[in-house]
């Protein structure tokens, strides 16, 4: 879309156009109908919750206090010559920004150029229904929604409790999920894609719960097909850069897939474009690098749900570490680090943690070659290419067997062919087994067991393979069948 690309694109001024770097709407369209020629349909972003600052509708709003748009944005006064509230935005600094022309302060949780859109307001919703409607006149496959937990504010603006050391204090629980939210969704799933059964829907759904999951997406009062939780990938602690908690991390995804297990779908990731590379964070980057990769993959793939790669996942690519912040893009980063820096941290401290939590960490251009760029562009990318492209690139993966792009085949083709892997009912096994990942999943007479051992040690499994075909596996097949090494994975079949 149109955008000043203050948050890489998410800071949208004309739903409806393409921007001139990517080309042009007949670009586009030419683009969805040569995929949709070759079996590939497309989901586009929708991003609801706010607009840019560049929009038209806002420019209006911000002209006067009496344009016709005032209400389509988020405007107060302030208070005693500061914001009107305390509410920190998600990235950083207060989530208010004052207008010099009117007078009043306008509410953005992500960026200032990314003011909130007033959701209460009907004409707003009618304007917003009416773009989704015409991208699907326009024969798009389905939407990934943007941010749409937060379209609903607590309407009181009320401040939050004060946190010692902080002028602003982190504030989602005033606009994240907050009742009435379904009010919302359930009319904007019926004034647009309701009447569209093969059109689908994937909502980023921060702060939701396993427990109220069927409130999104089951099938008798969902809004949408899946949502993405947050709750597995924010185990993640960018400021301990602790190790990955097995048993905390199986109960976590356990209870989503326990809570759509006979009605609802999950949408399963291990990355996206806000998060750090797997093999970073959880995984190894050094001896273990393929195991790593792939075991993780393993471990998320065959669960109950829709999996989703983020590029570049699917070859190892890694995380960034830049010595200096002008070498980052990301808005959230950038104003993490000048107001923690003002605050009086250290550069060296500050890097160390853009590093385990920036989200260009895994923005860096795809990785295709191991020509300039990467192969990405022979003009100049947006950010540095990560600097491991001569080696971690999808031309040297290709035709080797052993490759992480090679196991990502494997596992799709074993996705494909197997209804088990799409039906069947997921259990955990063993539970409390601090290293391994294991569950299955099982169908009429099928059972597929899956295991990863998501740590660096040799670990001891209760499992023979007795009765059951190795179907899919990491790792060499000397070890002992009663001992996973690190990041071994394993998939078995029922005889
Ligand atoms: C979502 C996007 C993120 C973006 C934000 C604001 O969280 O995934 O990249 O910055 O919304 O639109």
């Amino acid at each position: 879309f149109e955008s000043p690309n203050d948050d890489n694109g998410y800071d949208i001024s004309d739903y409806e156009a393409v921007l001139a770097e990517f080309g042009t709407m007949d670009d586009w369209n030419e683009f969805l109908s040569q995929a949709h020629k070759r079996g590939i349909r497309v989901i586009i972003d929708l991003v609801l919750n706010h607009t840019s600052d560049e929009h038209p509708w806002f420019v209006e709003s911000r002209a006067s206090k009496d344009s016709a748009k005032r209400d389509w944005y988020i405007w107060r006064d302030g208070k005693n010559d500061a914001e009107p509230n305390n509410w920190e935005s998600i990235f950083s600094g207060s989530a208010w920004e004052w207008d010099e022309t009117t007078g009043q302060y306008y509410l953005h949780l992500f960026s200032r150029k990314q003011p909130d859109l007033n959701w209460e307001n009907p004409a707003v919703r009618d304007a917003l229904y009416e773009i989704v409607n015409r991208w699907l006149d326009r024969g798009v496959d389905g939407f990934r929604i943007d941010a749409i937990s937060h379209i609903k504010k607590d309407l009181t603006f009320s401040d939050l409790p004060p946190v010692p050391g902080k002028k602003y204090v982190p504030s989602y629980v005033k606009h994240m999920n907050v009742d009435g939210i379904h009010t919302f969704l359930e009319e904007f799933k019926q004034r647009t894609y309701a009447n569209y059964p093969d059109v689908v829907t994937v909502g980023e759904a921060n702060g939701v719960g396993a427990d109220e999951a069927l409130l999104w997406v089951g099938s008798e009062n969902g809004k949408m097909d899946m949502i993405f939780q947050f709750e597995a990938t924010g185990l993640w602690n960018p400021e301990t850069e602790a190790k990955l908690d097995v048993v905390k991390f199986k109960e976590t995804m356990t209870r989503w897939q326990n809570a759509m297990r006979s009605d609802g779908w999950n949408a399963l990731y291990i990355e996206n474009h806000d998060k750090t590379r797997i093999v970073s964070t959880w995984g190894d980057t050094g001896e273990y690098w393929y195991a790593s990769a792939t075991a993780f993959a393993t471990m998320y793939f065959f669960m109950r749900g829709t999996p989703f790669i983020y590029q570049g996942q699917e070859i190892g690519m890694s995380n960034i570490e830049w010595d200096v912040i002008e070498s980052y893009n990301d808005v959230g980063t950038i104003n993490m680090y000048r107001d923690r820096l003002a605050a009086g941290e250290s550069h060296a401290d500050l890097m160390r943690y853009v590093w385990a939590s920036s989200r260009d960490s895994a923005r860096t251009p795809m990785q295709w070659s191991a020509e300039n760029h990467g192969g990405f562009t022979t003009g100049q990318p947006w950010l540095q290419v990560n600097d491991n492209y001569p080696s971690v690139n999808v031309t040297n993966q290709w035709d080797d067997s052993r490759s992480i792009l090679s196991y990502y085949r494997r596992m799709i083709t074993l996705r494909k062919a197997h209804e088990v892997l799409t039906y069947g009912d997921y259990t955990l096994l063993w539970a409390d087994h601090t290293e391994v990942f294991a569950y299955t999943r099982t169908l009429g007479d099928e059972e597929v067991v899956v295991m990863a051992n998501l740590t660096d040690k040799c670990v001891n499994i209760p499992f023979d393979g007795v009765g059951y075909a190795l179907v899919l596996h990491n790792g060499s097949l000397d070890a002992s069948v009663f001992e996973l090494q690190p990041f071994e994975a394993r998939v078995y079949m029922r005889n």
